[in-house]
């Protein structure tokens, strides 16, 4: 799907395929660098290639995951990946991340992911999304409010940042 930005250009929002293998793994590396609110740090970033291919597959062949990429002048710039439930009793929900580079912040990217996913969501017929935000990203949470998000309660200290343990806030969204 194509979007126009708030400055007037042209973002392509698509399905990752195996050859932007390289390119996701550089933009994770950069996005946990550039972010205080991301899980991984720098060098937990796995840098196998090969295994990354497998993971775009997997997302690819099931019916219920989607991984997307936010193409702007033909670089990755963004990425989102929802896995959903793969038993009977949670196969109508799923979870999902996002990153976009920082030097794109601000310009209708991470809307432009989430409303992809949220149509795709409904297409496929999952009922409900699901995210964990970590306590004090207001972008992000201004981001999920925006497209319809609840706040459903807190993980208290379940991440432990720079000497601080700090608190995970669910938020989900029902589509059903
Ligand atoms: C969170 C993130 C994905 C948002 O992406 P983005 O491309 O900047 O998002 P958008 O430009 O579409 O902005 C979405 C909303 O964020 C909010 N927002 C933007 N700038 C903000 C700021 N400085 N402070 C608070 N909220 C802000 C606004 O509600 C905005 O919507 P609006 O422009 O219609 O008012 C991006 O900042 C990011 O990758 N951060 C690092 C990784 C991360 O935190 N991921 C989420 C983990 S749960």
């Amino acid at each position: 799907m194509e979007y126009k930005l708030k400055d007037g250009r042209v973002l392509l929002v698509r399905e990752a395929n195996e050859n932007d293998a390289k390119e996701i793994l550089e933009h994770m590396e950069l996005v946990v660098s550039e972010s205080d609110f991301l899980l991984s740090e720098p060098d937990e970033i796995d840098w196998d290639i090969e295994r990354e291919k497998k993971i775009i597959k997997m997302y690819r062949e099931s019916k219920n995951d989607l991984f997307l990429v936010a193409e702007f002048d033909g670089k990755v710039v963004g990425m989102l990946n929802f896995r959903g439930g793969k038993r009977r009793r949670v196969k109508h929900k799923g979870e999902f991340g996002i990153s976009v580079r920082k030097k794109y912040w601000g310009l209708g990217i991470g809307s432009a992911l989430l409303n992809t996913l949220i149509l795709w969501a409904k297409k496929v017929g999952i009922k409900k999304i699901q995210l964990e935000v970590v306590d004090g990203n207001e972008r992000a949470i201004n981001l999920y409010l925006k497209y319809g998000f609840e706040i459903e309660g807190r993980k208290k200290r379940a991440v432990f940042k720079d000497g601080i343990y700090i608190d995970l806030i669910i938020m989900g969204r029902w589509l059903g």
